[in-house]
């Protein structure tokens, strides 16, 4: 069934190669002075940097720079934009770039003008925002996040070792989006890999909860089967551009709350890898992959008729005089099959995780789950098959 819900989700989205000719119209709805925020090297790269910079000159805006948003974005950096922001009266912040930009952004847009410690407030109290939010947009260089059409904001406070993430109300999301497949070409291929997976799980997350038979769970499993086929046809060609444009808009689709709709959901694995990320700085959908298949095969007996559809429905494994266990663990093998395919290294160690770390790694991480509430020992359990 579905249960009773508000939706509301204001990012308007500009999709395609034409994408950025709404750039000048979308700026022109806002105040003069503007922070631009990117990454390290790659919209430089891209010739990104000059297009958005001709654009801001164009619609005569003040333009105050913040680069080398790292992956993982700090919270030490949140609180540079943040002085950015009070000190050059900032009216809107555009960030070009992938999750880590945005999220950098949408957290520099809430904590700019807190009173008292954001960070614990907003992070870590989950406190309603009380003060002036300024307004972010978009332009999308990499795909994975959802960061582009949804409230979340993912941040490393360095000091404390913790990842911390937040989904804030739509008034946090970003005003428009600007999603030209094109400007995900140049994205290494481990990136783009990390990025595929993040989106799996992040459609994973939302399915393996509930039993009851839910619309969303339908519409999770057409994503998945888009997302599979166009990510093996992307890892052959990176500038298929039919396969570059859906995975784009799987990606935004998986968490821009469409596919979360109404149902319970899990995000333990989400809940494991930001520790992992808060103790290596792996990159995210790496870290989820490593996680996801020891996690799924230790839960999936609580929730084992969902692990059934998602082996029929998902990966067309044929049923015929199997057991429920062995169709569930087929299902995940098929999960485990098609990371391999990407490429995507599936060991704790190879993402510079040490044995020391694993214990710490599962004491921070959130208790909690779907199917199965896992505490911190079972964290532990699930932490050192990945190892
Ligand atoms: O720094 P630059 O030079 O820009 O390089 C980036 C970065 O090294 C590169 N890149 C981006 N676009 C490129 C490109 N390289 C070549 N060509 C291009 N067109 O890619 C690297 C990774 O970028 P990043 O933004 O870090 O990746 P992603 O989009 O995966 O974002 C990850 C962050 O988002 C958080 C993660 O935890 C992580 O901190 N998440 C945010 C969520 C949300 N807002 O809802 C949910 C997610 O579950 C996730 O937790
Ligand atoms: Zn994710």
């Amino acid at each position: 069934m579905l249960y009773d819900f508000t939706y509301h989700n204001p990012t308007k989205i500009y999709f395609g190669k034409d994408a950025m000719s709404k750039l000048p119209s979308e700026l022109n709805s806002y105040g003069k002075n503007i922070l631009f925020l990117y990454g390290k090297n790659s919209i430089k790269k891209i010739g990104l940097y000059d297009e958005v910079k001709r654009v801001l000159n164009e619609c005569g805006k003040n333009v105050i720079e913040l680069a080398g948003i790292k992956s993982n974005p700090s919270y030490a950096q949140v609180l540079k934009g943040g002085k950015l922001v009070r000190e050059n009266k900032i009216d809107f912040i555009l960030a070009v770039g992938g999750g880590s930009v945005i999220d950098c952004a949408k957290a520099i847009s809430v904590s700019a003008y807190a009173k008292g410690d954001a960070w614990q407030r907003y992070w870590i109290d989950f406190e309603d925002v009380d003060n002036e939010i300024v307004p972010v947009g978009s332009i999308l260089t990499m795909t994975g996040t959802a960061s582009e059409m949804n409230g979340g904001s993912v941040i490393t406070n360095e000091e404390v070792t913790i990842k911390a993430g937040r989904v804030y109300g739509p008034e946090v999301n970003p005003k428009f989006s600007i999603l030209n497949p094109e400007f995900t070409y140049t994205v290494p291929k481990i990136q783009m890999v990390s990025g595929v997976f993040d989106v799996m799980s992040h459609l994973m997350e939302q399915y393996f909860s509930g039993d009851d038979d839910n619309t969303t769970d339908y519409v999770i499993e057409a994503v998945m089967k888009s997302l599979i086929k166009s990510a093996r046809k992307a890892v052959e060609n990176p500038e298929d551009y039919e396969a570059r444009s859906n995975i784009m808009w799987c990606a935004t689709l998986g968490l821009n709350t469409v596919t979360g709709l109404s149902k319970t959901q899990d995000w333990e694995v989400h809940d494991i890898e930001h520790q992992l990320g808060a103790y290596t700085d792996c990159p995210h959908g790496l870290g989820l992959a490593v996680i996801s298949m020891p996690y799924y095969r230790y839960i999936y007996k609580e929730g084992i008729d969902k692990f059934v559809r998602f082996a029929e429905n998902v990966w067309g494994v044929d049923t015929t005089g199997k057991t429920k266990d062995e169709i569930a663990l087929e299902g995940i093998a098929c999960l485990e099959g098609f990371a391999k395919e990407l490429g995507i290294p599936l060991t704790l160690r190879e993402l510079g995780a040490t044995k020391e770390m694993l214990s710490k790694i599962a004491e921070s991480a959130y208790e909690g789950g779907g199917y199965k509430y896992m505490t911190h020992e079972d964290i532990l359990k699930v932490l050192k098959e990945c190892f």
